[in-house]
């Protein structure tokens, strides 16, 4: 049990590739039940700091502690990639991994059963309880009504969402979203906002993200970043006052 607000303490993490420094001491701290931004031009080391989180990369310097709910602390630098997914740190990637043979349905199965091994998923028919979860999860992401049909039939907007969907319905304490409005439209960005801001209620949500719109629709905290260092951590309406943060990047009009 813990009375930290943290549930994830970034400290001074460093990364350097081949002399190359792509993050140099970032300390930042992620809040409970909150939308925190990560934003910046490219090249800024946004995804480097989610590979970092997610241990798909190994930071030259620094440490990453994660407070879950309820539960011990832990320091997730040194852990293996497999164990921090089964910690409860879940990430959507960039380009959209759904089975586009299955239905919407059969997708959320798969991901539901994904923690307990193949052999569970191939032969272990979901419990009434899994459904139940599966359902409160699809109506959140607006897809309950294309429960039966083949993902591959989604517009992309969608896809995105079921991606979302299949990573809550393994209840993490954390979801990374790597630009996950990237090729919408802006109907389905403020969809994908909406839906943000209603996951937040059980978990934390980590964003990448350029879409201005989005950002100030949905951050509660918004960190940005500049050649891999942080530039300013505030709130939005601090970020955009910021002169420094108008002539880096949103003079540029972000990279959107
Ligand atoms: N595996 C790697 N090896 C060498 N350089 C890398 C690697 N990954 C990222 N970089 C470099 O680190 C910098 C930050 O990249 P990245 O984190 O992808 O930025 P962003 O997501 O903000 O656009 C870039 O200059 C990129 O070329
Ligand atoms: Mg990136």
């Amino acid at each position: 049990m813990t009375s930290n607000e943290n549930v994830l303490e970034i400290k001074n993490i460093s990364v350097c590739f081949d002399g190359f420094y792509a993050l140099t001491d970032i300390r930042t701290n992620v809040k409970r039940n909150t939308i925190h931004f990560y934003i910046g031009p490219n090249g800024a080391g946004k995804t480097t700091l989610l590979d970092i989180i997610c241990a798909k990369t190994k930071p030259t310097s620094g440490n990453i502690m994660y407070y879950p709910k309820d539960k011990e602390a832990k320091r997730l630098t040194g852990m293996k990639e497999y164990k921090i997914v089964r910690e409860g740190i879940g990430r959507k990637f960039q380009v959209p991994s759904v089975f586009v043979n299955l239905t919407v349905l059969d997708n959320m199965i798969l991901s539901i059963k994904g923690h307990k091994g193949i052999i569970d998923s191939i032969f272990k028919k979901p419990s009434k309880k899994d459904l139940e979860d599966i359902d409160k999860v699809l109506k959140k992401v607006g897809l309950i009504d294309k429960k039966d049909e083949c993902a591959g039939s989604l517009a992309h907007g969608q896809k995105q969402w079921l991606e979302i969907g299949m990573q809550l319905v393994q209840k993490p304490e954390i979801i990374m979203l790597d630009e996950p409005a990237a090729g919408m439209g802006k109907p389905e960005t403020f969809r994908t906002g909406e839906i943000s801001k209603e996951i937040k209620k059980e978990c934390t949500v980590i964003v990448i993200e350029h879409d201005m719109d989005f950002v100030k629709q949905a951050a509660d905290i918004v960190t940005v970043l500049h050649e891999g260092k942080i530039l300013m951590e505030g709130d939005i309406n601090d970020v955009l006052a910021d002169k420094t943060v108008q002539a880096v990047y949103l003079g540029r009009g972000g990279e959107g």
